[in-house]
Protein backbone atom coordinates (compact mmCIF):
# COMPACT_ATOMS: atom_id res chain seq x y z
CA UNK A 1 0.00 0.00 0.00
CA UNK A 2 1.12 3.43 -0.86
CA UNK A 3 3.05 5.38 1.67
CA UNK A 4 0.72 8.80 2.05
CA UNK A 5 3.21 12.03 1.40
CA UNK A 6 2.62 15.43 1.48
CA UNK A 7 4.21 15.95 -2.34
CA UNK A 8 7.25 18.27 -2.72
CA UNK A 9 5.64 21.08 -4.70
CA UNK A 10 3.44 21.64 -1.90
CA UNK A 11 6.06 23.49 0.23
CA UNK A 12 4.71 26.91 1.13
CA UNK A 13 6.68 30.05 0.65
CA UNK A 14 8.53 31.32 3.75
CA UNK A 15 7.04 34.46 5.48
CA UNK A 16 9.33 36.97 3.60
CA UNK A 17 8.38 35.94 0.04
CA UNK A 18 4.37 35.87 1.08
CA UNK A 19 4.56 39.84 1.30
CA UNK A 20 0.99 41.29 -0.54
CA UNK A 21 -0.97 37.92 -0.39
CA UNK A 22 -3.04 37.17 2.43
CA UNK A 23 -3.41 33.93 4.05
CA UNK A 24 -6.13 32.65 2.01
CA UNK A 25 -4.29 32.84 -0.84
CA UNK A 26 -1.37 31.17 0.76
CA UNK A 27 -2.34 28.22 2.55
CA UNK A 28 -4.70 26.60 -0.15
CA UNK A 29 -5.24 23.09 1.03
CA UNK A 30 -7.23 20.57 -0.58
CA UNK A 31 -9.00 16.97 0.82
CA UNK A 32 -8.08 14.01 -1.12
CA UNK A 33 -8.43 10.43 0.75
CA UNK A 34 -9.64 12.48 3.89
CA UNK A 35 -6.25 14.20 4.17
CA UNK A 36 -5.50 17.84 4.33
CA UNK A 37 -3.05 18.55 1.65
CA UNK A 38 -1.13 21.73 1.22
CA UNK A 39 -1.66 22.60 -2.37
CA UNK A 40 0.01 25.88 -3.43
CA UNK A 41 2.54 27.97 -3.15
CA UNK A 42 0.53 30.87 -4.59
CA UNK A 43 1.59 33.64 -6.83
CA UNK A 44 -1.33 35.24 -6.92
CA UNK A 45 -4.85 35.95 -5.14
CA UNK A 46 -7.89 34.43 -6.87
CA UNK A 47 -9.07 36.64 -9.33
CA UNK A 48 -12.13 38.07 -8.52
CA UNK A 49 -15.41 35.41 -9.61
CA UNK A 50 -17.19 38.02 -11.87
CA UNK A 51 -13.92 38.60 -13.86
CA UNK A 52 -12.99 34.86 -13.98
CA UNK A 53 -13.37 32.40 -16.96
CA UNK A 54 -15.29 30.37 -14.22
CA UNK A 55 -18.13 33.37 -14.09
CA UNK A 56 -17.89 33.30 -18.16
CA UNK A 57 -19.00 29.44 -18.37
CA UNK A 58 -21.48 29.51 -15.28
CA UNK A 59 -22.86 32.64 -17.01
CA UNK A 60 -23.24 30.70 -20.65
CA UNK A 61 -24.37 27.50 -18.77
CA UNK A 62 -27.32 29.58 -17.27
CA UNK A 63 -27.75 31.61 -20.57
CA UNK A 64 -28.48 28.76 -22.54
CA UNK A 65 -31.85 27.88 -23.95
CA UNK A 66 -32.15 24.38 -24.27
CA UNK A 67 -30.83 21.33 -22.26
CA UNK A 68 -27.41 21.14 -24.47
CA UNK A 69 -25.72 23.40 -26.17
CA UNK A 70 -25.57 24.57 -29.89
CA UNK A 71 -22.63 24.44 -31.88
CA UNK A 72 -22.07 27.88 -31.67
CA UNK A 73 -22.02 27.84 -27.59
CA UNK A 74 -20.33 24.97 -27.31
CA UNK A 75 -17.21 27.16 -29.91
CA UNK A 76 -17.75 30.06 -27.22
CA UNK A 77 -17.24 27.49 -24.16
CA UNK A 78 -14.47 26.32 -25.70
CA UNK A 79 -12.83 29.88 -26.40
CA UNK A 80 -13.79 30.81 -22.73
CA UNK A 81 -11.78 27.44 -21.58
CA UNK A 82 -8.88 28.59 -23.64
CA UNK A 83 -8.21 31.68 -21.17
CA UNK A 84 -8.85 29.69 -18.41
CA UNK A 85 -6.62 30.54 -15.77
CA UNK A 86 -5.39 27.22 -13.97
CA UNK A 87 -5.26 28.79 -10.71
CA UNK A 88 -9.01 29.83 -10.36
CA UNK A 89 -10.06 26.23 -10.95
CA UNK A 90 -7.44 24.87 -8.60
CA UNK A 91 -5.19 23.25 -10.87
CA UNK A 92 -1.91 25.49 -10.65
CA UNK A 93 -0.07 22.13 -10.07
CA UNK A 94 1.23 19.35 -12.34
CA UNK A 95 -1.25 16.52 -11.30
CA UNK A 96 2.13 13.96 -10.36
CA UNK A 97 1.47 15.28 -6.81
CA UNK A 98 -1.89 13.16 -6.61
CA UNK A 99 0.04 9.66 -7.78
CA UNK A 100 2.62 9.85 -4.49
CA UNK A 101 -0.85 9.98 -2.22
CA UNK A 102 -3.02 7.20 -4.50
CA UNK A 103 -1.13 5.56 -7.31
CA UNK A 104 -2.68 4.48 -10.32
CA UNK A 105 -6.11 6.65 -9.73
CA UNK A 106 -8.19 8.49 -12.29
CA UNK A 107 -9.05 11.67 -9.44
CA UNK A 108 -12.41 13.63 -9.73
CA UNK A 109 -13.10 17.13 -8.48
CA UNK A 110 -17.07 17.85 -8.74
CA UNK A 111 -17.40 21.96 -9.04
CA UNK A 112 -20.73 22.00 -9.53
CA UNK A 113 -23.78 19.13 -10.50
CA UNK A 114 -27.43 19.95 -11.41
CA UNK A 115 -29.95 18.55 -13.43
CA UNK A 116 -28.78 21.02 -15.98
CA UNK A 117 -25.15 20.37 -16.11
CA UNK A 118 -22.31 19.54 -14.67
CA UNK A 119 -18.76 21.06 -14.00
CA UNK A 120 -15.80 18.45 -13.17
CA UNK A 121 -12.24 18.48 -13.10
CA UNK A 122 -10.82 14.88 -13.43
CA UNK A 123 -6.98 14.11 -13.34
CA UNK A 124 -5.58 10.94 -15.26
CA UNK A 125 -2.12 9.22 -14.76
CA UNK A 126 -0.26 8.57 -17.59
CA UNK A 127 -1.87 5.41 -19.35
CA UNK A 128 -4.92 5.28 -17.56
CA UNK A 129 -7.73 4.72 -19.92
CA UNK A 130 -11.40 5.82 -18.99
CA UNK A 131 -13.19 2.72 -21.08
CA UNK A 132 -15.60 3.40 -24.31
CA UNK A 133 -18.90 5.37 -22.80
CA UNK A 134 -21.75 7.11 -23.95
CA UNK A 135 -23.56 10.99 -23.32
CA UNK A 136 -26.67 10.22 -24.28
CA UNK A 137 -28.38 13.63 -25.47
CA UNK A 138 -25.54 15.57 -24.38
CA UNK A 139 -23.05 18.05 -25.04
CA UNK A 140 -19.77 19.30 -23.48
CA UNK A 141 -16.39 19.81 -23.57
CA UNK A 142 -13.12 17.81 -22.07
CA UNK A 143 -10.37 20.70 -21.98
CA UNK A 144 -6.92 19.46 -21.09
CA UNK A 145 -5.29 22.08 -18.57
CA UNK A 146 -2.40 19.85 -18.09
CA UNK A 147 -0.64 16.94 -20.55
CA UNK A 148 -2.44 15.51 -22.93
CA UNK A 149 -4.74 12.95 -23.85
CA UNK A 150 -5.69 10.61 -26.73
CA UNK A 151 -9.30 10.64 -27.39
CA UNK A 152 -11.17 8.20 -30.01
CA UNK A 153 -14.46 9.00 -30.52
CA UNK A 154 -17.46 6.60 -32.58
CA UNK A 155 -21.10 7.64 -33.80
CA UNK A 156 -23.59 5.83 -33.37
CA UNK A 157 -25.66 4.69 -36.92
CA UNK A 158 -27.84 1.73 -35.36
CA UNK A 159 -27.72 0.05 -31.67
CA UNK A 160 -25.23 -2.24 -32.08
CA UNK A 161 -23.04 -0.35 -34.69
CA UNK A 162 -20.99 2.78 -34.67
CA UNK A 163 -18.39 4.43 -37.16
CA UNK A 164 -15.10 5.71 -36.43
CA UNK A 165 -15.73 9.59 -35.91
CA UNK A 166 -12.05 10.48 -34.70
CA UNK A 167 -8.45 10.07 -33.14
CA UNK A 168 -6.65 12.72 -32.15
CA UNK A 169 -4.54 13.31 -29.15
CA UNK A 170 -4.15 16.55 -27.97
CA UNK A 171 -1.26 19.18 -27.79
CA UNK A 172 -0.97 22.67 -26.26
CA UNK A 173 -2.48 24.19 -29.44
CA UNK A 174 -5.36 22.18 -29.41
CA UNK A 175 -6.95 21.04 -25.74
CA UNK A 176 -10.41 21.35 -26.86
CA UNK A 177 -12.60 17.47 -26.70
CA UNK A 178 -15.82 18.31 -27.69
CA UNK A 179 -19.12 16.41 -27.20
CA UNK A 180 -21.98 16.80 -29.60
CA UNK A 181 -25.55 15.22 -29.40
CA UNK A 182 -24.73 12.72 -31.94
CA UNK A 183 -21.34 12.76 -33.93
CA UNK A 184 -18.51 11.30 -31.75
CA UNK A 185 -20.66 10.58 -29.15
CA UNK A 186 -19.25 7.84 -27.99
CA UNK A 187 -15.63 8.15 -26.94
CA UNK A 188 -12.49 6.99 -24.73
CA UNK A 189 -10.04 8.61 -23.13
CA UNK A 190 -6.17 7.46 -22.95
CA UNK A 191 -3.89 9.47 -20.60
CA UNK A 192 -0.51 10.18 -22.94
CA UNK A 193 0.70 11.96 -20.33
CA UNK A 194 -0.10 12.78 -16.44
CA UNK A 195 -3.18 15.09 -17.20
CA UNK A 196 -5.92 17.23 -15.80
CA UNK A 197 -9.01 17.75 -17.69
CA UNK A 198 -11.67 20.39 -17.33
CA UNK A 199 -15.08 18.98 -18.18
CA UNK A 200 -18.67 20.67 -18.81
CA UNK A 201 -21.28 18.53 -19.81
CA UNK A 202 -24.91 19.72 -20.45
CA UNK A 203 -27.32 18.36 -19.34
CA UNK A 204 -25.64 16.30 -16.91
CA UNK A 205 -25.95 12.48 -16.81
CA UNK A 206 -28.78 11.15 -14.37
CA UNK A 207 -29.43 7.48 -13.87
CA UNK A 208 -32.86 7.43 -14.79
CA UNK A 209 -32.97 8.90 -18.14
CA UNK A 210 -29.23 9.50 -18.89
CA UNK A 211 -27.30 6.69 -17.53
CA UNK A 212 -23.62 6.85 -18.72
CA UNK A 213 -23.53 3.08 -20.56
CA UNK A 214 -19.77 1.55 -21.09
CA UNK A 215 -19.05 0.08 -25.02
CA UNK A 216 -16.84 -2.48 -26.22
CA UNK A 217 -16.21 -1.95 -29.54
CA UNK A 218 -15.46 -4.89 -32.30
CA UNK A 219 -13.70 -4.04 -36.20
CA UNK A 220 -16.43 -4.83 -38.77
CA UNK A 221 -14.49 -3.33 -41.70
CA UNK A 222 -13.28 0.11 -42.69
CA UNK A 223 -14.57 2.35 -40.29
CA UNK A 224 -17.42 0.14 -39.53
CA UNK A 225 -17.78 -1.18 -35.85
CA UNK A 226 -19.84 -3.52 -33.91
CA UNK A 227 -21.46 -2.13 -30.44
CA UNK A 228 -21.65 -3.97 -27.41
CA UNK A 229 -22.85 -2.48 -23.85
CA UNK A 230 -20.32 -4.17 -21.16
CA UNK A 231 -21.74 -2.55 -18.09
CA UNK A 232 -21.13 -5.31 -15.84
CA UNK A 233 -17.47 -5.82 -17.82
CA UNK A 234 -14.67 -6.37 -15.09
CA UNK A 235 -12.56 -3.72 -17.40
CA UNK A 236 -15.56 -1.43 -16.34
CA UNK A 237 -15.57 -2.78 -12.20
CA UNK A 238 -11.34 -2.39 -12.30
CA UNK A 239 -11.97 1.14 -13.54
CA UNK A 240 -14.82 1.98 -11.43
CA UNK A 241 -12.27 0.97 -8.16
CA UNK A 242 -10.10 3.07 -9.39
CA UNK A 243 -11.68 6.84 -8.60
CA UNK A 244 -11.22 9.09 -5.70
CA UNK A 245 -12.62 12.30 -5.20
CA UNK A 246 -10.16 15.09 -4.75
CA UNK A 247 -11.76 18.25 -2.71
CA UNK A 248 -12.06 21.56 -5.42
CA UNK A 249 -10.01 24.30 -4.36
CA UNK A 250 -10.61 27.16 -6.58
CA UNK A 251 -12.51 29.73 -6.60
CA UNK A 252 -14.43 29.79 -3.68
CA UNK A 253 -17.75 27.79 -4.37
CA UNK A 254 -19.49 30.68 -2.00
CA UNK A 255 -18.83 32.97 -4.67
CA UNK A 256 -19.94 31.04 -7.34
CA UNK A 257 -23.58 30.64 -5.29
CA UNK A 258 -23.97 33.86 -4.57
CA UNK A 259 -23.28 34.66 -8.77
CA UNK A 260 -26.01 32.28 -9.40
CA UNK A 261 -27.71 33.38 -6.75
CA UNK A 262 -27.95 36.64 -7.47
CA UNK A 263 -28.50 36.85 -11.49
CA UNK A 264 -30.85 33.46 -12.22
CA UNK A 265 -33.82 31.72 -10.39
CA UNK A 266 -31.69 28.96 -9.83
CA UNK A 267 -31.49 27.57 -6.04
CA UNK A 268 -29.96 24.56 -5.27
CA UNK A 269 -32.16 21.51 -4.11
CA UNK A 270 -31.54 18.32 -2.69
CA UNK A 271 -29.99 17.25 -6.29
CA UNK A 272 -27.43 19.71 -6.78
CA UNK A 273 -24.01 18.61 -5.90
CA UNK A 274 -21.68 21.22 -4.31
CA UNK A 275 -17.88 20.89 -4.01
CA UNK A 276 -17.67 22.56 -0.77
CA UNK A 277 -18.87 20.36 1.92
CA UNK A 278 -19.20 23.57 4.18
CA UNK A 279 -20.78 25.12 1.65
CA UNK A 280 -23.67 22.68 1.56
CA UNK A 281 -24.10 22.43 5.25
CA UNK A 282 -23.61 26.32 5.13
CA UNK A 283 -26.49 27.38 2.58
CA UNK A 284 -28.08 24.39 0.44
CA UNK A 285 -29.02 22.54 3.51
CA UNK A 286 -31.10 25.74 5.15
CA UNK A 287 -32.33 26.41 0.80
CA UNK A 288 -33.41 22.71 1.21
CA UNK A 289 -35.53 23.67 4.68
CA UNK A 290 -36.55 26.68 3.34
CA UNK A 291 -37.95 25.18 0.03
CA UNK A 292 -39.04 21.91 1.34
CA UNK A 293 -41.99 21.40 -0.19
CA UNK A 294 -41.12 22.29 -3.40
CA UNK A 295 -38.57 19.53 -3.37
CA UNK A 296 -40.67 17.03 -2.35
CA UNK A 297 -42.69 16.56 -5.60
FE1 LIG B 1 -16.83 11.20 -21.72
Amino acid sequence: MATETVPEEAVLLPPEELKGYNNESTMRTTKFKGNDIPLTLVAKPFADFEDSCLRKVFSLLFSKHNPHLTDLELQELHLICENMDLEDVGCALNPQYLWAVMPDTCVWTNIFESNEFSVNIFHLPKDMIIPIHDHPDMTGINFVLHGSIEYTSYTVTKPDEAVLCNRVVTTPDMRAILTHKKEGNLHTLLAFEDSSVFQVLTPSYNDEHRACSFYSVTHIEADRYHLSQNNDDETIGNYNCRCANLEYSGIPVSDIFSYIESTTDYRPTADSVLAKAKYIDSVVEKDIRFNGADNQG
